[in-house]
């Protein structure tokens, strides 16, 4: 087999992306149904990648077999403010290629994959991107093993279950949706879910630069009870557990069902759980979802957090995308000159 690789025009190569991607979700959606219908079109793949080509720094490639496309995958940086609120969750000066951002045809995904992947990596590596994001379908085999055979590794999951009720045995609390004036409950509590992330074997820098972008966050969704709500759990007056729902902005379309909501945050203070309270606040917010019309739940969680990790996955959650990740080490910039 021999595959030519170029670089990405988009006048020339749209329609042949539109059209691979289109069949890799038909692909995706066969292995987990739950996945949105309208995207197995390429008209309506189209715009969603036309969109990543506005973002500025972008750089792709198309695979060929002969005259037949066979893969496209675009990369854009990634240059979080070291001040945003996000900054703690991704490694800052990445590039990425987000999940509507690469498709190869069926089968061919290992060898297309690397080719595309050996072609971007030298665009951005001697530009000083050393740290590369890939986000891929769980259940892709022939693509997780051509990024493992890559040296990327698992760095984050975002998964999905529907609103039923959840069948794990749950604690008697109190339960209330914070409001504005709830906001210093709302930072604490926060707080303590960044303070996790940076222990043992997450090690997610908490950034305390990051503070107030994510003050301001938190702030913005609790001007609107009704797209957002913070569930918080109290014992004798005091907070031990909070689930906050927003719209699914951080997921690609790809991913997202109609009447989707996203859980940005799920928390239970480190003295009061293992006892139910993580179970009670997701099932009031399960309750809060349904009476909102919602009918599935999207979130993250960080690929090494054994907690939160086993608690999604046995509360009903099942994976949708793998962010994957290498690190290229940064040496290679100045070493072989
Ligand atoms: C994830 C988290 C929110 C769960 O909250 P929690 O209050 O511990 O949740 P629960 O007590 O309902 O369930 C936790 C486990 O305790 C078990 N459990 C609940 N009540 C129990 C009891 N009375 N006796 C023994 N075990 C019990 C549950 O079965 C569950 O087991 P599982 O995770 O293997 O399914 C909490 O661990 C946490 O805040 N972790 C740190 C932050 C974090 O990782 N958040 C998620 C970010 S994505």
């Amino acid at each position: 087999m021999s595959i030519t690789i170029t670089a990405f025009e988009p006048q020339k190569h749209l329609d042949a992306a539109a059209t691979l991607l289109a069949a890799r979700h038909e692909r995706d959606r066969q292995r987990d149904p739950r996945l949105p219908a309208a995207f197995v079109m390429a008209e309506a793949c189209r715009p969603i990648i036309e969109h990543s080509l506005e973002q500025p720094g972008w750089y792709g490639v198309i695979a060929h077999e002969g005259a037949e496309p066979v893969g496209f995958m675009v990369m854009t940086p990634q240059l979080f403010a070291p001040t945003h609120f996000l900054a703690s969750f991704f490694p800052p000066h990445s590039a990425a290629s987000n999940y509507q951002q690469h498709a190869a045809k069926g089968g061919m995904e290992y060898d297309v994959y690397r080719e595309m992947y050996a072609n971007l990596a030298d665009h951005f590596v001697p530009l000083g991107y050393f740290d590369h994001l890939v986000a891929a379908s769980p259940s892709d085999a022939g693509l997780a093993e051509a990024f493992a055979s890559l040296s990327f590794a698992r760095h984050a999951v975002a998964a999905m279950r529907g609103v039923g009720p959840t069948e794990k045995t749950q604690a008697k609390v109190e339960m209330h949706q914070a409001s504005a004036e709830d906001a210093e409950v709302v930072f604490k509590l926060a707080e303590e879910l960044t303070l996790h992330h940076a222990k043992s074997p997450i090690y997610w820098p908490y950034l305390r630069e990051t503070d107030e972008s994510s003050h301001e966050m938190q702030k913005g969704l609790l001007t609107d009870p009704q797209a957002n709500a913070h569930w918080v759990a109290y014992e004798d007056g005091k907070p031990i557990g909070m689930n906050t729902f927003m719209p699914p902005a951080f997921l690609s379309p790809l991913l997202v069902p109609p009447k989707t909501v996203y859980l940005f945050q799920g928390i239970v203070t480190s003295d009061a759980r293992t006892g139910g309270v993580g179970t009670a606040i997701l099932s009031r917010g399960a309750e809060w979802a349904r009476e909102q019309g919602y009918e599935y739940m999207t979130l993250h969680f960080a690929a090494p957090n054994l907690q939160g990790a086993r608690f999604w996955q046995s509360s009903g959650f099942v994976p949708v995308e793998f962010g994957l990740r290498r690190r290229v080490d940064d040496r290679i910039a100045w070493a072989n000159k």
